[in-house]
């Protein structure tokens, strides 16, 4: 066995398709004639006591469909890159020091970081001050500028899918109109392309300013088309004026939690039409479980190119599916801290206007 070793962590909220990624670094890294090592409970575990354990080819089966992170993962503690709304944090020197004592003292050559903004802006602090990293980029919410899709957006899209296709029976038979709030903090695209793939009638994105008498418009305009049910589709940040909605518990180390504008949304719709109205709140349902098969391969190949970047010592760059449906790299500090947003003049959003799917504009 090699004595080179790739240290393997996952960063942020979890998401499906974090195992897929392990297991591709680790056949690709052995047949490489790399040594795997998962750090435990995100970057956290490179702190003393060091929560490492080696991973073998032979540990990873099944996993290119389990869901989480064998691994375990945080998005708030001592590495959080972001507290509040969305406020910038270092992390504190003497914290990376011990993690690079601890990196060091495990005989590391390189470290995968798998993670979202958040994470990814820990790896792009660690490449500067001297850690040879590789990222891969991760999160539902689709929303990083530098890769054309993010693993976990599909398997989100799925299932917030489904949860339209069994709002549409219920809907219908008791004329009722149906609110169901996905994720999506900064951007829309699991409202945008769950509303196209689920048939929702009205689209609300925290790209585009929306407002009730809109929506009541397209209700109305579906009632007069013998149409008595509506189904409506809105992604957490959406708001309906500066602050988004929040179910926050006032942890400082974290992101604020969003959570609330379905509810919101659904009661002024009742009583600015008067029909019946319920919220459906799919919150984590959409990070859990199987990934995809379009996940599936796009975990493989970011895994795959992560441990090829590793034997090529490619370091401070992320993995990245490119505009040409190639997998490619980026530096993390082009990765880092640019939102991917879904544009309202685009194809995606022309697309629903021309089906006469309204965005609460
Ligand atoms: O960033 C991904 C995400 O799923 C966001 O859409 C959501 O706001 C957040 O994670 C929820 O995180 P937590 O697991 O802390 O509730």
């Amino acid at each position: 066995m090699s004595n080179r070793k790739i240290g393997i962590v996952t960063g942020g909220g979890d998401c499906p398709g974090l195992n897929a990624v392990i297991r591709a670094i680790v056949k690709a890294g052995d047949l490489s004639g790399f040594q795997s090592i998962g750090i435990h409970g995100g970057l956290d575990g490179l702190l003393t006591p060091v929560q490492a354990s080696p991973l073998m080819v032979k540990d990873m089966d099944g996993l290119l469909i389990r869901g989480g992170t064998i691994l375990g993962t945080a998005n708030s503690g001592r590495f959080a890159a972001k507290a509040g709304s969305g406020r910038k944090r270092k992390v504190p020197q003497e914290t990376l020091d011990q993690a690079k004592r601890n990196f060091d003292s495990l005989g590391l050559s390189a470290l995968i970081i798998i993670g979202g903004d958040g994470s990814l802006s820990t790896a792009q602090q660690m490449f500067e001050m001297g850690f040879p990293v590789v990222g891969v980029p991760k999160t539902i919410d689709n929303d990083l500028d530098a890769t054309q899709m993010t693993f976990g957006f599909d398997t989100a899209v799925a299932c917030a899918v489904d949860a339209l296709d069994r709002l549409h029976s219920t809907a219908s038979s008791h004329n009722r109109v149906m609110v169901l709030e996905v994720m999506g903090r900064y951007a829309g695209w699991i409202a945008a392309y769950a509303g196209l793939g689920g048939g929702a009638d009205v689209i609300l994105i925290p790209e585009i300013e929306f407002n009730f008498p809109a929506i009541h418009k397209k209700i109305t305009e579906r009632e007069v088309q013998g149409k008595h049910f509506t189904i409506v589709i809105v992604a957490e940040g959406a708001s309906l004026g500066k602050e988004k909605i929040t179910a926050d518990d006032g942890a400082p180390d974290r992101e604020i939690r969003l959570g609330g504008i379905g509810h919101e949304v659904a009661a002024r719709i009742e009583a600015m039409t008067g029909k019946e109205t319920r919220c459906v709140v799919l919150g984590h349902l959409q990070r859990g479980g199987q990934p995809t098969q379009w996940d599936r391969q796009l975990c493989t190949r970011f895994g795959v190119r992560a441990a090829r970047m590793v034997a090529k010592e490619e370091f401070g760059k992320m993995v990245a599916l490119l505009p040409n449906g190639m997998m490619g790299a980026v530096t993390l500090k082009e990765a880092v801290n640019k939102i991917r947003s879904v544009d309202p003049k685009g194809e995606l959003v022309m697309t629903a206007r021309a089906l006469g799917i309204s965005f609460g504009d």
